[in-house]
């Protein structure tokens, strides 16, 4: 009998029975138990989000770590994991998709300029604004993998110009792409908009800072989804409040939930989501989930195992 533990940082007991419903109509015996119990330490696999990782230490039948969403540097910020233990993720069209939505609900709100818009409402203003013609801007996508390759697609089906960034060659219909470390001033000095799409590793840590805002062109619109440590924040701050960066739409911090003495509050070119862009969704993704803990009972990889070594 397979018995997981589990740990989904302030997430209810319900979710907890939620996901053992899920996995259980793939295989009954799926026995999810509080990473923090007693009868956690029988655990063969861990399914965890934002968990307290020293607890993993004492699982003394550990075969598998599964992540509870499609990054792992939640996991991999404790290097004491061994390198025998294999880290699966989540990789769920679904997620994709649902990125994609908020992605491109986040470049339309720049371009439209629809908070410009709510202020006129409230001041019963009725006035067209300044539109960015949509056919002269161009988008790069930093990160092109299971999510970004969606969202790069779909924008250049709703008609935009996309550039797209990662470490390996890519091809990815209509999206003109570029690889590898020397290639990302191609998107940072050519495009207007830049979306983040990255995993957290020791190469994308920072790696939007003072140098990589001041490329941007004049009036560029900044996108993070990807991790908050992959943002000086207080770099952005300062591009924000120059104009340099005319505005800047983030879904995930440094520090999380983000404080509420954090000067991203009172930018008013900054708009803040809770990460949320795209959040795990237990119907879909259970599945391969199910499969996972299967093949680590066998002793087989399964689908979806991180690089340790690359860090994603
Ligand atoms: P993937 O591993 O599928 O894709 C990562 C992409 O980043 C790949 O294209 C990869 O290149 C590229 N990449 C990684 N390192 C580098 C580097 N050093 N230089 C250039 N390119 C690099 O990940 P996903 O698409 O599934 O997810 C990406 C991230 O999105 C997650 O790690 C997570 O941080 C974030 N995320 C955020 C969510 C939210 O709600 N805010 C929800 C889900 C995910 P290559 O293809 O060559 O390997
Ligand atoms: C994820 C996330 O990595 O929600 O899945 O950020």
């Amino acid at each position: 009998m397979p018995i997981v533990g589990f740990f989904s940082k302030n997430a209810s007991i319900e979710l907890q029975y939620e996901w053992e419903k899920k996995l259980q109509f793939y295989d009954p015996l799926i026995s999810l138990v509080p990473l923090l119990s007693k009868e956690a330490e029988q655990a063969q696999v861990a399914l965890l989000w934002n968990s307290p990782l020293d607890r993993l230490k004492e699982l003394q039948n550990l075969k598998g770590l599964i992540s509870l969403g499609q990054g792992v540097d939640h996991i991999l910020k404790n290097n004491s994991i061994p390198m025998n233990i294999p880290i699966v993720r989540i990789v769920d069209p679904y997620m994709a998709k649902s990125m994609s939505h908020w992605v491109v609900l986040s470049v339309l709100n720049f371009i439209r300029d629809t908070y410009g818009y709510f202020e006129q409402e409230k001041a019963k203003l009725y006035q067209p604004r300044k539109e960015l013609n949509f056919l002269s801007l161009k988008i790069g996508i930093y990160g092109v993998g299971a999510i970004g390759s969606v969202v790069a697609k779909d924008l250049h089906n709703l008609g935009f110009q996309v550039e797209g960034w990662s470490r390996t060659k890519k091809e990815i219909e209509g999206v003109n792409c570029h690889y590898g470390k020397n290639c990302i001033d191609e998107l940072i000095k050519n495009c207007n908009i830049h979306v983040c799409l990255l995993p957290l590793t020791s190469l994308t840590k920072n790696i939007f800072n003072k140098q990589t805002f001041a490329k941007m062109k004049r009036g560029s619109c900044f996108i993070n989804a990807g991790r908050g440590n992959q943002v000086v924040e207080n770099d952005l701050i300062q591009s924000c409040k120059t104009g340099h960066i005319s505005s800047a739409i983030l879904d995930v911090y440094r520090n999380e939930p983000l404080p509420k003495n954090h000067k991203f509050w009172e930018q008013n070119n900054i708009r803040i989501w809770p990460h949320v862009a795209a959040e795990t969704n237990p119907q879909t993704a259970a599945k391969q989930i199910a499969y996972a803990i299967k093949c680590f009972e066998k002793g087989e990889m399964p689908p979806n195992s991180i690089d340790r070594n690359l860090g994603y």
